[in-house]
């Protein structure tokens, strides 16, 4: 049989999340050493149709969201989407090394890698679009309704703005990438992304529904609510593109301070946010779905990286990552 490869990347959201439901925009970064890998092999022999599914390589098989429901759905698409008139005899296997429920986009990621694999298998060419519609298939199964950003953000090779389903990558390097710009400029300042696990799984789903009633009780507060977190995200965005990190971190910090006000921050996330602004930061907030999950925090250099590391761990972190994010400038 023919064997398909196809792979895809975490992503971290760095402003925006859930403002993004009610039409904000939102900034994401892809994760690329976060990987998830899938092979698709076309099985000989010429019975019915004939699928498989596994994914390796996950942590916690006890979680429940594991995307194979998402995924058997995204087959059943991509036969009409692909134009596959013969019988889809295959086994996918994702090996997914992304965390699950940490608001790292392990279940877009696992999809998109699948969608892939099933396109070299079948010796199809499926354009940007079509590959979007096909993970959101999957997505929109795992999550209920998402808003598309993973979708896009695990195929992404540089910081993307999204905002109402339609996303676009900024022109910033990040290093780690296909798009890595050669360091023409080794002077300018290499700017670090930590990511710091709470250890706690979060739902964005119970996070999504929360602020919902919440919203529905003070629709003056969801009003507030996106309006500051679209100022800040348009400003995030233009401060990134013109390399201002302190005002970057400053925005990061005001929109974390606005997520923990809606009630999607815990306590341990407010204490790693604490330390790692103790430790030099120039701004640190939750990430993602939120109710525990991951924090973000920036740092300027790698020394000032490894400080918080070192601080965000006796917050209570249970393990760390630092995603370089390449001169923190655009061209
Ligand atoms: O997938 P996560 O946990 O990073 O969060 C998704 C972001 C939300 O805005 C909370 C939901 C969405 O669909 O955009």
């Amino acid at each position: 049989g023919r064997l398909g490869t196809g792979r895809a990347h975490g992503k971290a959201i760095l402003l925006g999340e859930h403002a993004v439901v009610y039409g904000a925009p939102a900034l994401a970064v892809p994760v690329p050493q976060l990987t998830a890998v899938a092979k698709a092999r076309r099985a000989g022999g010429d019975g019915g149709d004939e699928i498989s599914f596994a994914i390796a390589g996950l942590e916690s098989p006890e979680v429940t969201s594991l995307p194979t429901d998402g995924l058997q759905h995204l087959v059943t698409e991509f036969r009409q989407r692909a134009a596959v008139t013969e019988p889809m005899r295959v086994d996918v296997l994702v090996d997914c090394a992304i965390p699950q429920g940490r608001g790292l986009g392990s279940s877009a990621a696992c999809a998109r890698a699948a969608v892939l694999a099933l396109a070299d298998a079948f010796d199809r060419r499926l354009d940007a679009a079509t590959v979007f519609d096909l993970v959101q298939t999957s997505e929109n199964v795992a999550h209920g309704r998402a808003s598309g950003i993973d979708a896009l953000a695990t195929g992404a090779t540089a910081p993307l703005i999204f905002r109402n389903g339609v996303g676009r990558e900024l022109p910033v390097a990040m290093a780690g990438t296909a798009r890595t710009a050669r360091r023409s400029d080794p002077a300018g300042f290499d700017a670090v992304l930590v990511i710091a696990d709470s250890g706690v799984s979060g739902s964005t789903r119970d996070a999504v529904e929360l602020l919902r009633g919440a919203f529905e009780r003070s629709p003056r507060t969801r009003d507030e609510f996106v309006s500051r977190v679209t100022s800040l995200t348009e400003a995030a965005a233009h401060d990134l593109l013109q390399g201002r990190v302190a005002d970057f971190g400053a925005r990061l910090t005001e929109n974390h301070r606005l997520l923990r006000e809606v009630g999607i921050s815990t306590g341990r996330i407010d204490r790693m946010v604490d330390a790692a602004l103790a430790a030099g930061s120039p701004g640190a907030k939750i990430s993602g779905g939120g109710l525990g999950g991951c924090m973000i925090a920036l740092a300027r250099d790698r020394r000032e990286s490894a400080a918080v590391v070192r601080s965000v761990q006796q917050a209570g972190a249970v393990r760390t990552w630092a995603v370089p994010m390449g001169r923190f400038a655009g061209h």
